[in-house]
């Protein structure tokens, strides 16, 4: 069995606005990662940012930037969100990647030459937010019917590619691999709806704008923005490039994790490439659910987005992502709330996982001073403790593997639960006190061991905490997924470490207060940022003019315009001309004499076939204009700053 495990999320668009909607797909995937890595995969794990298409060029646009300086300057926020969220990819990839620009070309060209990709005229609808092409009957309400939002009408030659060709494998595949696309419901979505009708050739390329990748062998074209996203999933590992040693390791993904509204793109478009290119599929594409927030899909524009940082800021990375996972059945939407999140971290994390800990450590440091006693005397109930424990890896494996999270965490909560009712049952501080103290020391150890268990089976979900409780239990090794399912690894003997509380308990209406100025404060600073860009220069902008005094020493007539002078300026020793549009308001001879304040720097231009170097400023109001000078007499050439 090949013990090689190739995973991705989706390729985000790049934002300056990603919300806890965002990091669901991006947690759930490195929690994955880490549990496969934990069960000895050889794991690769890609995601990336989709940065081409008309959306970015229109936002670069607002943001008065070129579109490759526009995302270079928010593609870190992603970067930024996935660090803080100790997310560890193997490769981060960017469409705007040259080596993955000229893949995607390659591809182009090779489906062109080898008659799936042909040349035609699109008519129809376009969803610019989501980038999707849809036909008048697959609107609902005249909307788009993933996002409800306006679509255009578009009419632009187009390339297409012969999707319909494709029809029968894709079919096919959907029956021969129930698996491919999970869940259930989702699956039967894609063949009622999709499959059933029939597909049409779908256009891939654009020729209205050009943020893209060219088509190389008519550039008015650029590739069609998905086309250029789906196939990250190949140049992620080297495909069509020099060196390819991971395509040929990892390729067939085993797993391509996606929100559910992009599940089409992934499970018809993607394989139906593959095909045409002679390349295997993917084994399966899970379709989560979405986060909502007051039942309705989370979104700037909505004004109900809920951003991660406060959050973790406040309570840390392993509270999140066990909510996240926890909380939300992957497949289905939910809603977030904040009074859940800390319902939730307050029983779950603080009583249950972090009293346990903390009971435990605290016993055995009072006890027996620190030191784990040897386990001697037993008893029938210990058995139940045991089975538990020692029973749970095997549920959690078969969770995970059905991509339940929640399930599987779960189950180790129910070895958490358990060990505390263990502690009910023993009642070590009765122990103590009758002198029972053979006893009492297999019953701390017991603990212990079954808190090892614990902490081995939550380390892909909540790696920090699982390496604080080792610590604290005094548990040297690595972790050790295999161990999970033992008892009686622990060595007597071991020092406990008592450290800081992991979880502690929350005021919940306190912390509410707290967790909403943050996200507002976020909020408004978010705001006031994208006013800001759009209404502020910097100092550094400033500095780029450089505005003089100059004297105006002589005026003429433009030779061919009514409306303009012709001035010869003095600014210090250098004489130059510039045509200025105040012949309106100053006569010559008003001029001459005068000292006025010239944009210095302005490139050079010729004004009806005479140069003019620099720019007079002047006030304007009400059809009222002025020249603009000093207050006092100061000598030409003198610098205004
Ligand atoms: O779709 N709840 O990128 P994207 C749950 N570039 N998941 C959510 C969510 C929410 N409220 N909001 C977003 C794209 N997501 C394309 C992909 S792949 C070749 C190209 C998830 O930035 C969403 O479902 O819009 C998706 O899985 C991910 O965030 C990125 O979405
Ligand atoms: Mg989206």
């Amino acid at each position: 069995m090949s013990k090689r495990y190739y995973l991705t999320t989706p390729i985000y668009y790049p934002s300056d606005n990603l919300h806890i909607g965002h990091t669901y797909t991006t947690v759930a995937a490195d929690t994955l990662k880490k549990f496969k890595q934990a069960q000895g995969y050889e794991v690769y794990f890609v995601t990336g940012s989709d940065e081409h298409g008309q959306k970015i060029e229109q936002k670069a646009k607002e943001n008065n930037m070129e579109p490759k300086e526009y995302v270079d300057m928010i593609v870190e926020n992603i970067k930024r969100l996935w660090s803080m969220l100790g997310v560890s990819y193997d490769k981060f990839i960017r469409t705007t990647d040259k080596d993955h620009e000229k893949v995607v070309q390659k591809i182009f060209t090779q489906l062109y030459e080898q008659g799936d990709i042909y040349k035609s005229h699109y008519e129809g609808w376009y969803c610019t937010p989501c980038e999707s092409f849809w036909t008048e009957s697959q609107l609902l309400d005249g909307k788009c019917p993933d996002c409800g939002r306006d679509v255009q009408l578009t009419k632009e030659e187009a390339y297409f590619f012969r999707l319909s060709k494709y029809k029968d494998r894709i079919i096919q595949l959907f029956e021969e691999n129930p698996d491919f696309l999970q869940p259930e419901s989702r699956r039967n979505e894609m063949i009622n709806n999709f499959l059933k009708e029939g597909l049409e050739d779908i256009s891939v390329s654009r020729s209205t704008f050009d943020w893209g990748v060219k088509v190389p062998f008519d550039p008015k074209h650029v590739v069609y923005v998905w086309i250029d996203a789906l196939a990250c999933y190949i140049t992620a590992l080297g495909y069509g490039m020099d060196n390819d040693e991971n395509f040929q390791k990892f390729w067939p993904a085993n797993l391509h994790l996606v929100g559910k509204e992009i599940v089409r793109f992934h499970t018809i478009i993607w394989p139906a490439l593959l095909m045409a290119l002679g390349l295997e599929v993917p084994k399966k594409v899970f379709g989560h659910g979405w986060i909502l927030f007051d039942d309705d899909k989370m979104s700037k524009s909505k004004g109900n987005v809920i951003y991660p940082e406060p959050i973790i800021d406040l309570y840390g990375i392993d509270a999140f992502r066990y909510f996240l996972l926890r909380d939300f059945s992957f497949g289905q939407d939910g809603s977030f709330t904040r009074e859940k999140f800390l319902q939730r971290i307050n029983s779950d994390l603080a009583n249950d996982l972090g009293n346990l800990v903390s009971r435990t450590v605290t016993m055995v440091e009072k006890y027996n001073d620190g030191i784990l006693p040897e386990p001697v005397l037993k008893e029938e109930l210990d058995n139940s403790l045991v089975e538990v424990a020692v029973n749970a890896k095997e549920k959690v494996e078969k969770y995970m593997d059905q991509l339940n999270f929640s399930q599987a965490l779960e189950e180790i909560w129910k070895v958490v639960r358990r060990t505390n009712k263990y502690i009910d049952e023993t009642t070590p501080w009765i122990l103590i006190k009758e002198g029972k103290k053979d006893r009492l020391d297999t019953v701390l150890y017991n603990l212990t061991e079954s808190i090892r268990i614990i902490a081995t089976l939550i380390s892909p979900f909540m790696e920090n905490t699982a390496k604080e409780i080792f610590n604290q239990i005094g548990f040297s090794h690595k972790i050790d997924w295999e161990e999970a399912k033992e008892w009686g690894i622990i060595k007597a003997g071991t020092k406990v470490n008592k450290g800081k509380v992991l979880f502690p308990r929350m005021d919940i209406a306190k912390e509410l207060e707290k967790l909403e100025e943050a996200n507002q404060k976020l909020i408004e600073e978010r705001s006031k940022k994208a006013e800001g860009e759009e209404e502020y220069i910097s100092i550094e902008d400033f500095d780029k003019v450089k505005l003089k005094v100059a004297e105006v020493i002589e005026v003429k007539d433009h030779p061919n315009a009514d409306k303009l002078l012709v001035l010869k300026l003095k600014l210090g020793d250098e004489i130059r001309q510039v045509v200025s549009g105040i012949k309106k308001y100053y006569s010559k001879e008003d001029l001459v004499g005068k000292k006025v304040v010239v944009i210095a720097n302005l490139k050079p231009v010729k004004l009806r076939g005479i140069e003019s170097k620099g720019m007079i400023l002047a006030a304007e109001k009400d059809g009222k204009l002025t020249l603009v000078s000093t207050l006092e007499d100061i000598e030409s050439g003198a610098t205004i700053s």
